[in-house]
C-alpha cells in the first residue's frame, strides 16, 4: 500500500469507529434512566446510612467496596425483606456465627437502608452478579427434596456443605429437632416456636408440601 493509502486508511477508519462510539454513546444514554426504578426519599436516607455506617467498608455494591464481605447488590432479591431488618439490627442474634458487627442501627433506620438496598437490587444489571453457585444446584429431586428446592431454602441453609449461612446447617437437624409437629409449627410460623426467629414464615406451603418437607427434614440426622 502507498502512504497515501495507509493515510486514508487511518483518517476513514478512525472516523468510521469514532462514529460508532458516539451512536453507542448516545444509545447508552438515553437507556440508563429505564434502568433503574424512581429514588424516593426512604432510598436517599437509605444511601446516607449507608455511608454513615459505612457499610461500603467491608460490601461491594455494583461493583463498588470492599471485598470483606458479600456483593449486595441484589440483596433483596435473594433474601426476604423482614429477614434482612433483623439482621442489620443484630446480626448475632440472627446467626451466631456473623462476624458482621452490631453496628447500632435502629429498627427504623434499618427500614431505610433495606428501601436503598431494594432500589439498588432492583437496577437492570444485565444479570450481574450471577445467582450465588451453592444455592443453585439443579437436581432431579423428588418429593420433600423438591419442596426444599422450590422454596429455595438453600439461600439461607446448607445440608451436606451445600447452601447458605444465613441460617442453621441442617445437615443433621433432626437429631436436635426430632418433633415432626415442631417443624411443621415452625415452617409455617418460625416466630411460634422460636422467639423472635428472623426466618420468613412459609405459611403459603400446601398441606401436601408440609408434610412432605417435614418428613425430609425428618431424614437429616
Ligand atoms: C465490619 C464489616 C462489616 C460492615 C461494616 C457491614 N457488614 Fe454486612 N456483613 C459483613 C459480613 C462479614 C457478612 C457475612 C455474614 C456474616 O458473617 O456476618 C455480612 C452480611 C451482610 C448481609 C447479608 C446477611 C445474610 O445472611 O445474607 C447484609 C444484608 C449486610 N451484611 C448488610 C450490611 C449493611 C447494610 C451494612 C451497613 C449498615 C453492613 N452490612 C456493614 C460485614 C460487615
Ligand atoms: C432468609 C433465610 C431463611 C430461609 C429462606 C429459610 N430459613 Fe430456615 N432458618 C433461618 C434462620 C435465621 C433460622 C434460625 C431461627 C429459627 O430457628 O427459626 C432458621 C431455622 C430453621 C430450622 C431450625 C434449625 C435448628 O437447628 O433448630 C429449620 C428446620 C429450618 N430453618 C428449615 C427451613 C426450610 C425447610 C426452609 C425452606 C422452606 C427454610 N428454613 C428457609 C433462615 C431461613
Amino acid at each position: 500500500m502507498s502512504n497515501k493509502g495507509v493515510r486514508n486508511l487511518f483518517i476513514f477508519g478512525s472516523l468510521f469507529f469514532f462514529v460508532i462510539l458516539l451512536g453507542l454513546t448516545f444509545d447508552t444514554m438515553s437507556r440508563i434512566d429505564k434502568r433503574a426504578p424512581e429514588i424516593t426519599e426512604e432510598v436517599d436516607q437509605g444511601k446516607r446510612l449507608w455511608h454513615k455506617y459505612d457499610c461500603i467498608g467491608c460490601h461491594t455494591i455494583l461493583g463498588n467496596g470492599s471485598y470483606f464481605a458479600p456483593d449486595l447488590t441484589k440483596t433483596t432479591a435473594n433474601k426476604p425483606v423482614s429477614y434482612i431488618k433483623k439482621f442489620l439490627v443484630n446480626p448475632r442474634k440472627v446467626n451466631p456465627r456473623a462476624s458482621m458487627p452490631v453496628l447500632g442501627i435502629t429498627e427504623e433506620e434499618a427500614e431505610k437502608i433495606v428501601a436503598f438496598l431494594d432500589w439498588i437490587s432492583k437496577v437492570d444489571t444485565n444479570g450481574w452478579p450471577p445467582e450465588p453457585v451453592l444455592a443453585a444446584v439443579p437436581q432431579a429431586m423428588a418429593g420433600g427434596a423438591a419442596v426444599y428446592q422450590k422454596y429455595d431454602c438453600s439461600a439461607c441453609h446448607m445440608i451436606g456443605g451445600v447452601g447458605g449461612t444465613s441460617g442453621p446447617d441442617l445437615t443433621h437437624v433432626a437429631s436436635r429437632q426430632p418433633d415432626p409437629e415442631w417443624h411443621r409449627r415452625h415452617l409455617v410460623d418460625p416466630a411460634s416456636v422460636v422467639p423472635d426467629s428472623a426466618m420468613p414464615p412459609f405459611a403459603h406451603l400446601s398441606e401436601e408440601e408440609l408434610n412432605q418437607l417435614v418428613d425430609y427434614l425428618l431424614t437429616l440426622k
